[in-house]
């Protein structure tokens, strides 16, 4: 899922606002309309008050795209759930580092490295940057939640490029590269703040699939 360079935004659609009576359809769609990656939220109605999604919907995904996968896991439990994600396709995949996520947060971040993915960490809006930073060699991704993890729709809480910032400060001044995403509230206005603020990944599901013009969307969001 390559290195970031200053210039570069990834943008990465996420599936829980496509229409799902044709997902193949709406798949085919982002990926043509210039995706980068697709983002799958995956709700255990546990650690979120919502239940979305599993490795069967995932690996149906695989089969509609060559474009990378990035797995958002709001669930409890990750590090038991973590090699069915990656049986099912995954190229990513992103745990939560709240201790309601109930597992052993530098052991699951290796177990899935050793599997051949990207480790991904996020952090809810009420939990603090201190708590990943023992984390943040291990992992290839940071997740800075901007909405209250278990919905789409929601609005982008900008008191969060606190932290977007920290990551990037944490980049500098270590040589580093790490992904720097944002994920809730993302639209061409908000998009340019975190940008602004140091983040390289945009997940987006209401401002592309709750457009008309897929290609339009997402080249607003990258701010061209
Ligand atoms: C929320 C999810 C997000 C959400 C984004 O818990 O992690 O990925 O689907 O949807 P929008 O862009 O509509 O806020
Ligand atoms: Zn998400």
């Amino acid at each position: 899922m390559g290195t970031v360079s200053a210039r570069s935004i990834i943008v990465a659609p996420s599936v829980l606002a496509a229409d799902f009576s044709r997902l193949g359809d709406d798949i085919q769609r982002v990926e043509e309309a210039g995706a980068d990656w697709l983002h799958l939220d995956i709700m255990d109605g546990h650690f979120v008050d919502n239940i979305s999604f599993g490795p069967a919907v995932v690996a149906t995904v695989r089969k509609l795209t060559k474009l990378p996968l990035e797995v958002h896991l709001m669930i409890e439990r990750a590090d038991h759930y973590v090699p069915r994600f990656v049986e099912a396709g995954a190229n990513s995949i992103t745990v939560h580092v709240e201790p309601e996520a109930k597992h052993d947060v530098a052991k699951t971040s290796r177990r899935i490295r050793d599997a051949g993915c990207h480790a991904g960490l996020s952090l809810n809006p009420a939990t603090p940057f201190e708590s990943i930073e023992p984390y943040l060699d291990a992992i290839d991704l940071l997740l800075v939640m901007t909405v209250q993890p278990g919905f789409g729709g929601q609005s982008f809480r900008a008191e969060m490029m606190e932290k977007v910032r920290s990551a990037r400060e944490w980049n500098t001044a270590n040589g580093k590269s790490l992904h720097i995403e944002v994920d809730g509230g993302i639209n061409a206005n908000t998009a340019k703040i975190a940008i602004e603020n140091g983040a390289n990944v945009l997940v987006a599901g209401t401002a592309i699939f709750g457009a008309k013009d897929y290609p339009a969307a997402i080249k607003e969001l990258r701010g061209e």
